[in-house]
């Protein structure tokens, strides 16, 4: 076991990977040669990079990969996307060039107010606090003038701060409930430094306040911090087009098709076991823009199931219907994103992915996200309803089996061949790869 260290953050790089060497790599050089071969040859990237969070020792590699023919609004996009999984950008890209040819996708943004919370607690007369905070609530606003200031100018800032009664579900509980425009930002920085100042605030203005007893005035913040659950920061995208415009195979007519994939989606919205693999195949899509583009995937996530479990049961984000004839097929889901601020000026590829797009706003980046994850489940859908999801899924994660085995440029050339015409396995690829060999 490693012993305890203390100051590990003040050592330099060099002696922070001396010391994994020593207490977790017995010494061993290819650990060492593993973290060093990872640092970039520039050395004010690599400092850009070791500056981004706290003990950074080198750098972790995802692909950087882009899927072209996204039809959004009439606007041809190719999307940034990162991710590791084999099948994802492929699979974006087949479902992108599938609807090109049927209109594209549509997109709207429905609403883009996020909110933060000031949680705190309070023993009393709540028609007393009621009172208090009617006479406080303007000063909070001018309290936080300085950090608004500018927000305002690009069309942001506090847009309520509403006091909400909490106690009937925890004893003495209240909050500021407060909403925010925070234009093209995704405003985490923004709403929380707004959220201290009203706590500060609100608590010395309760000790000054001559309406409060002695208990009253003691009001205890528990703590401020924004909500990553958005509802109402969201965003719709949807692809129509005829039914019989639809596949159609010798299995399947494009009708059958329609019903199935109809079928397969409203399984998603009445069984959670199948809704959260469902969603998680958006998220592929989703999370692969929001990462390329520098965003918090984390909070993207957390607020897309809260958004999925709305209504006291998680479901599918995607709904499928066919009106007169019209196969329709879209995503409603809330995301809190920004092309400003955050790591969009920061990191070199986050800049390439925004240039990419155009430089678009936070409003377009909402769009173009969605799109990403109606696509993805398309693609999954139409497999999972066809093929089987296998197919297209080990196609792609071939080249993965072929490295896991260290096959050679042309084993593997012989190797795609033969699995062009063959189901791939991972066992199989291990006998062909021996075959070869032997
Ligand atoms: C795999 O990453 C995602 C899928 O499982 C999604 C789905 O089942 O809809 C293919």
């Amino acid at each position: 076991m490693a012993p305890v260290v203390s100051g590990f953050s003040k050592l330099s790089k060099v002696d922070k990977i001396k010391w994994l060497a020593e207490h977790h790599f017995s010494n061993d050089q290819n650990a060492t040669d593993t973290l060093v071969t990872y640092w970039n040859s520039d050395d004010s990237l690599q400092q850009l990079h070791d500056e981004f969070t706290e003990n950074t020792i080198s750098n972790y590699y995802l692909p950087f990969s882009v899927a072209p023919n996204f039809l959004i609004n009439d606007t041809r996009y190719t999307l940034p996307m990162t991710i590791e999984e084999s099948s994802v950008v492929a699979a974006a890209s087949k479902a992108a060039k599938f609807w090109q040819n049927r209109g594209g996708f549509k997109a709207e943004v429905l609403s883009t107010t996020k909110v933060g919370q000031v949680h705190f607690s309070f023993e009393g007369n709540s028609e007393k606090l009621r009172q208090f905070f009617k006479e406080v609530k303007p000063k909070l606003y001018d309290a936080v003038s300085n950090i608004t200031k500018n927000m305002e100018k690009r069309g942001g800032g506090v847009r309520e701060i509403e006091l909400r009664d909490k106690t009937s579900t925890i004893d003495k509980y209240y909050q500021l409930h407060c909403t925010f425009e925070t234009a093209d930002a995704m405003g985490a920085n923004f709403i929380n430094s707004c959220l201290e100042q009203f706590a500060k605030t609100l608590s010395s203005e309760a000790k000054a306040y001559d309406g409060f007893s002695k208990t009253e005035k003691d009001i205890e913040i528990i703590m401020s911090i924004l909500s990553n659950y958005v509802p109402q920061c969201l965003v719709k995208a949807s692809v129509s087009c005829p039914v019989n415009e639809l596949p159609d195979t010798d299995q399947l007519s494009s009708q059958d098709y329609a019903e199935k994939f109809v079928r397969a989606v409203h399984i998603a919205e009445v069984e959670p076991y199948r809704a959260v693999t469902h969603n998680k195949g958006i998220m592929n899509g989703i999370d692969a823009v929001v990462l390329a583009t520098g965003n918090d995937f984390r909070a993207i996530e957390a607020g897309a199931h809260a958004y999925a479990a709305k209504d006291g049961k998680y479901k599918s984000l995607t709904h499928a219907e066919i009106k007169e004839d019209q196969f329709i097929f879209s995503i409603e889901i809330p995301l809190a994103l920004g092309t400003v601020g955050g790591l969009t000026t920061l990191h070199p590829l986050v800049k390439l992915a925004l240039q990419l797009l155009g430089r678009p706003n936070a409003k377009t980046l909402m769009k173009i996200t969605a799109v990403a994850g109606l696509a993805q489940n398309f693609a999954a859908i139409n497999s999972l309803i066809t093929t089987g999801i296998q197919q297209g899924h080990m196609k792609m994660h071939l080249m993965n089996i072929l490295n896991q085995c260290n096959a050679t440029d042309q084993e593997k050339e012989q190797l795609v061949e033969y699995f062009t015409t063959n189901i791939v396995t991972h066992s199989e690829v291990v006998t062909q790869i021996e075959n070869l060999r032997n």
